[in-house]
């Protein structure tokens, strides 16, 4: 078993035996209380739920083979970072902003969207990290801190999309409507 990943509160694993990527979280007490208490859904089945709705949105999660709360396997996309690839792609440029606004629209909320949050395989773009986002509940999540934490993710090279994305969403600098 190789060690991909080791995140604040989980740790990425790879199988190259069974070609399998392997999520294990490790949550502070405090989330582990909310967890037990039903106030969000564990990290393993909020990645179930979110890949349903994505896929429900066209699109493409990895194939889930295991989701216990504190556990994800999935199989391997065989992909490579979105990061790698969107300079040079108008087609995938278009898919990631696509899915950026579909989240907007339907009030998926997460503050991980950066370009290595995706695969591309066969031209075609994955959500990973999936336990990350959250879905939308009776109170939408902040669109500012949305927005904000996309402005920080596409920096550099990437700021274009963010003024894609803006411009796309028809909101100027500030997040108001463009008259
Ligand atoms: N199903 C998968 N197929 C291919 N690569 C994966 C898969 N799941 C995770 N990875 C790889 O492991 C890395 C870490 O996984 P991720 O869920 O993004 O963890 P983290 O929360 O630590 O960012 C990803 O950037 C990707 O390279
Ligand atoms: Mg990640």
């Amino acid at each position: 078993m190789q060690l991909i990943q080791t995140g604040k509160y989980s740790r990425v694993h790879f199988d190259a035996a069974r070609d399998l990527f392997i999520k294990t979280f490790q949550p502070k007490r405090f989330d582990r209380l909310r967890y037990l208490l039903r106030i969000r859904p564990y990290p393993g089945r909020n990645f179930s739920l979110v890949a349903a709705r994505l896929e429900a949105l066209g699109i493409a999660t990895p194939t889930i083979v295991e989701a216990r709360p504190y556990r994800l396997v999935t199989k391997n996309i065989h992909g490579v970072a979105l990061r790698e690839r969107i300079l040079d792609s108008p087609a995938l440029q278009d898919q990631y902003l696509d899915a950026l606004i579909a989240f907007d629209r339907h009030g998926i909320h997460c503050r991980g969207l950066h370009t290595g949050n995706f695969l591309v395989r066969d031209e075609t773009l994955f959500a990973i990290d999936l336990d990350a986002y959250k879905l939308p509940r009776l109170v939408r999540y902040s669109r500012r801190e949305y927005l904000d934490c996309l402005s920080r993710s596409l920096a550099g090279d990437e700021a274009f999309l963010f003024t894609r994305l803006l411009d796309r969403l028809g909101l100027d600098e500030q997040y108001r409507p463009r008259p």
